[in-house]
């Protein structure tokens, strides 16, 4: 993308807990300032997926070091909003609650945390990059000029990804219930936050919002006024 006259360019980091508003506030951010939007959720996903499709997830959970095979000749690529796995267009079924399950194993794993780290880090070369993800600001990019925590109620945060899979999934197809939904949720927070590596956590210098009561207009005014507070100029 070509840079504009005297436009600072910065890495905006925006960590958060699952459903807390990350990647749409992220994504309408990167719009507002001309940046480009990086989900690293999407990146776990799709290794999660290429466990699932290989069938080697079980296996992975006795003998974890043999991750390395899934990560041999792994390619993840982004074009606008679409994802691709190995040049496979996944990014409708990266988003399948049975991904959303196992999700958390596979990134728990180390092997798999240094490959996308690196991968990140090379994405945001450039700077003027939105990343949305755990341990963005705290491992992947802890120079970030902005760093962001989202947090919301858990209630609200199911009933959010319960909409969203309303809205995605096929008709007739068997939805988890909001109860079942919340649950879940808490449990990859609770994985997400005590794993070994990397694991969830805020920023000392990360601005907390909670979302909980915000709109999405909101949210992403905020964090812009922030960017903006930071040197960045508006479109
Ligand atoms: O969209 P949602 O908040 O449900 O999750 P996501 O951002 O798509 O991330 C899915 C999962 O990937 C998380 O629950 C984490 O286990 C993992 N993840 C991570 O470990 N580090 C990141 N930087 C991003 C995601």
């Amino acid at each position: 993308m070509k840079q504009e006259t005297g436009k600072k360019r910065i890495i905006i980091a925006i960590d958060g807990p699952a459903a807390s508003g990350k990647s749409t506030t992220a994504r309408r951010v990167a719009e507002r300032l001309g940046y480009t939007y990086i989900d690293t959720g999407a990146m776990y996903r799709s290794v999660t997926l290429k466990a699932l499709q290989q069938g080697v997830l079980d296996g992975l959970r006795h003998s974890p070091e043999s991750v390395s095979s899934l990560l041999q000749n792994l390619s993840i690529r982004f074009d606008g909003d679409r994802v691709f796995l190995d040049g496979s267009d996944v990014t409708a079924m990266i988003r399948e609650n049975r991904v959303s399950r196992e999700v958390s194993f596979i990134s728990s794993l180390k092997p798999v945390r240094d490959r996308l780290r690196e991968m990140q880090q090379e994405l945001g070369r450039q700077r003027g990059v939105v990343m949305d993800g755990r341990d963005i600001g705290t491992v992947v990019f802890p120079d970030a000029e902005l760093k962001i925590f989202l947090v919301a109620d858990a209630r609200e945060r199911a009933k959010r990804r319960y909409a969203e899979l309303i809205a995605k999934s096929p008709e007739g197809e068997d939805l988890p219930d909001l109860d079942l939904l919340e649950e879940e949720i808490k449990r990859r927070d609770k994985d997400d936050a005590e794993r070994e590596h990397a694991p969830l956590k805020k920023h000392p210098e990360a601005y907390e919002i909670d979302t909980s009561d915000l709109t999405i207009e909101r949210q992403v005014d905020m964090v812009c006024n922030l960017a903006l507070e930071k040197g960045v100029a508006g479109r």
